[in-house]
């Protein structure tokens, strides 16, 4: 087999396509004690150690299947190599195709120079391709030819390459339905779906909720400096009745509010915002909390503070748009300039992350 060049000396691809986990470093571990996510551990750890040259990882949104993918990459015998993250609902298909597979000089009027694809930088490791129910159809079935064969060339090459690499997909969609609607290939779902492993909904593992809970507690705590020990017992209680439509980071999510918005040593219940949908009122499902609203009116409330206000909600636009200021500035409804500024401001710094990770 022809290995591509080494990959050592290449510099990380600049587009978009690549990108490092967004926020799976909150746990490297998939956490819980649940029968569920005990047997999924055992089911990762098998399918890692196995030869399946492709998974699909199956679940709702928010349940941890970026989470898998790497433990899937961290415990094979390819942790050695690259784990590369490809969102393919994020690029264009023209630009996911030339990522992908990467281009000769001259392939086109821009590439004065070869640049390496994707596929040759996870060479000997993992590519996670992240929403795979949204690839491009023309893209479904370049794609499915390269698992078929393992050779592939780059756009305007004559080359024959070859790239040993497991494909790990994560959908939130059903895939089958999608296949159903012809806007998935047939022939690569049932080569997809042959090991498929299934992350469960946190409502499916409630038991879990309180260890999560105190796990993002510690990490957001130790981030923003806050102290604090624990979750109320009423907190706790809320949190059990909840049904988590945005499972674990859902979770995540009223965790880190609270310890960006309040001061320890407890999480207080009527603190939690749980339930929201994006643009949905906060628990508009829930058990009727005492709204933050409320806090707000109360003289010297943190909630009254516009600095921390303003700080969380710069943290936050910055996390959505994954560190980009532009697209942060979009989020605020202010100017990019404005969003430096407080971000100098405020000593908010944004942590750049190789675009390609190497593995730790
Ligand atoms: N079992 C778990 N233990 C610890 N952290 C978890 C667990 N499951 C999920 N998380 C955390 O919850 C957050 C969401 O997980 P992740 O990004 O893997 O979800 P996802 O299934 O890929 O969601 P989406 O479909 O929306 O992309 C991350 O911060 C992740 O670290
Ligand atoms: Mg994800």
């Amino acid at each position: 087999m022809k290995a591509p060049r080494p990959l050592a000396d290449r510099a990380a691809p600049t587009g978009g396509a690549a990108r490092a986990p967004a926020d799976a470093f909150v746990s490297p571990a998939i956490l819980g004690r649940s029968p569920v996510v005990v047997a999924l551990r055992r089911d990762v750890r098998r399918v890692a150690a196995s030869a399946a040259p492709t998974v699909l990882i199956a679940g709702e949104t928010g349940t941890g299947k970026e989470l898998v993918a790497r433990a899937l990459h961290d415990e094979s015998s390819r942790a050695a190599g690259r784990f590369v993250v490809v969102n393919c609902s994020a690029v264009p298909a023209t630009l996911l195709e030339e990522e992908f597979f990467g281009h000769e000089a001259g392939a086109f009027t821009d590439a004065r120079r070869a640049k390496a694809g994707l596929l040759e930088v996870a060479h000997a490791g993992t590519l996670f391709l992240d929403e795979i129910g949204e690839l491009d159809p023309t893209l479904q079935a370049k794609f499915l030819r390269f698992v078929e064969d393992g050779s592939f060339r780059r756009l305007g090459g004559t080359r024959d390459l070859r790239a040993d690499v497991r494909f790990v997909a994560a959908t939130n969609a059903d895939l089958e339905e999608l296949v159903a609607a012809r806007r998935f290939r047939a022939d690569l779902y049932y080569r997809l779906q042959a090991v498929t492993l299934r992350v469960p909904p946190l409502r499916e593992r409630q038991e879990d909720v309180p260890l999560l809970a105190r796990h993002f507690l510690e990490h957001y705590a130790a981030r923003f400096h806050k102290a604090f020990d624990d979750l109320a017992p009423d907190a706790l209680e809320r949190l059990a009745s909840h049904d988590w439509p945005g499972n674990v980071r859902e979770l995540r999510n009223a965790i880190e509010r609270v310890v960006l918005l309040e001061d320890g040593p407890l999480v207080r219940s009527e603190a939690l915002v749980l339930g929201g949908r994006p643009g949905a009122p906060p628990d508009a499902r829930g058990a009727a909390p005492t709204p933050p609203a409320e806090d707000a009116r109360r003289p010297g409330a943190d909630d009254l503070d516009l600095e921390r206000l303003e700080l969380a909600a710069l943290v936050r636009a910055l996390e959505r748009a994954r560190g980009n200021a532009s697209q942060a500035a979009r989020l605020l409804g202010v100017s990019r300039d404005t969003v430096r500024y407080r971000m100098k401001r405020h000593g908010v710094r944004v942590e750049t992350r190789v675009v390609v990770e190497p593995t730790r």
